[in-house]
């Protein structure tokens, strides 16, 4: 086993605290790096947290010296330069495999010219560019995104996006894929799009949360006026409602990709469905 610790940039977030935790328990040597260690409190026993802020250039050398094999996941409007100084870092460190969360939709789409898809898109040629051996993995709409739109509290899913499909995908599978291609070989070079195994609409994932939870939860198609207006009173910066209200558009008008079987194909098992992450999930939910 490479005894250099594996650099999870991210380890505070969806996939990257998964990540951590396969990491860990495959027995590797952990390194997770955040701006904020304080707040990392739930990390299995002997990862190592480094302080890093990647917009800090003279943060990141003693966080990456020695750490063959890196992942990145960051987000919000900085998402391209953020992540090429970690390639740039990682490269000067001597990194010899670097693994990007991504997301899918980034060329033929309606916003590749903008939004969050430029952003990944710019990040994904910075990193194909370094010269360091990498694989990116494009993800389909979070799971977990459930809890961010406070179906609890709002008592289902009120979202502009009509009858449209989508592909909801644990981000455990995510971290799973990462994993694969951080410690086995044949992963180079690759770009998978990795999604859960079912094409769901929105009142579907809803029907699924209800009979899960055993609450009687609703589904609305409301104007995308008023997710923007709620998305302004909540303090969502604006770059990040525009990506957001892109997004659903994109789900409103059917132009969400039908689900892949990628995720089967590196995992040699099938994907979790939506209803895997609810049972899992459902103290965060009821
Ligand atoms: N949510 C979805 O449905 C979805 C679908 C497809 C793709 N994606 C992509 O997946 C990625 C993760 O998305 P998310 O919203 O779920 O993020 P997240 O879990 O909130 O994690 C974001 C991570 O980025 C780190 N980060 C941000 N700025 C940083 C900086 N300046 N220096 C160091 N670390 C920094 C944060 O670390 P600290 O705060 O600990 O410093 C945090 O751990 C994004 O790129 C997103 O576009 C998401």
């Amino acid at each position: 086993m490479d005894s250099s610790p594996y650099l999870v940039i991210g380890a505070s977030g969806t996939v990257g605290s998964e990540l951590v935790r396969l990491l860990a328990a495959a027995g590797h040597r952990v390194r997770a790096l955040t701006r904020n260690p304080d707040k990392l409190t739930k990390l299995p026993s002997g990862v190592q947290i480094v302080a890093g802020d990647l917009s800090q250039l003279e943060s990141l050398p003693a966080a990456f010296a020695g750490a063959s094999r890196v992942f990145l996941a960051t987000n919000g409007p900085w998402i391209a330069s953020l992540e090429a100084a970690a390639v740039d870092m990682a490269r000067q460190q001597g990194a010899e495999r670097i693994v990007k969360l991504s997301g899918r939709h980034l060329e033929e789409s309606c916003w590749a010219d903008r939004g969050l898809a430029k952003r990944h898109s710019d990040s994904e040629n910075h990193l194909r560019q370094s010269g360091v051996p990498w694989t990116i993995v494009r993800a389909g709409l979070f799971a977990s995104n459930v809890l961010l739109w406070r179906v609890r509290e709002q008592g289902g899913l009120h979202l502009p996006v009509g009858d449209g499909r989508d592909t909801p995908t644990d981000p455990r599978d995510l971290a799973a894929v990462a994993f694969e291609a951080l410690t086995a070989p044949g992963h180079a070079g690759r770009t998978y799009e990795i999604t859960g195994p079912e094409y769901l609409t929105y009142p579907e994932m809803v029907d699924r949360l209800s009979r899960a939870t055993g609450r009687r939860l609703t589904f609305s198609d409301i104007p995308a006026e008023a997710l923007c207006v709620g998305l302004e009173a909540a303090g969502v910066p604006a770059a990040q409602a525009g990506s957001t209200l892109d997004y659903f558009a994109m789900v409103r008008g059917g132009l969400i990709y039908p689900p892949t079987a990628t995720a089967q194909t590196v995992l040699g098992r099938p994907a979790r469905r939506f209803a895997d992450w609810v049972r899992d999930h459902l103290t965060l939910l009821k």
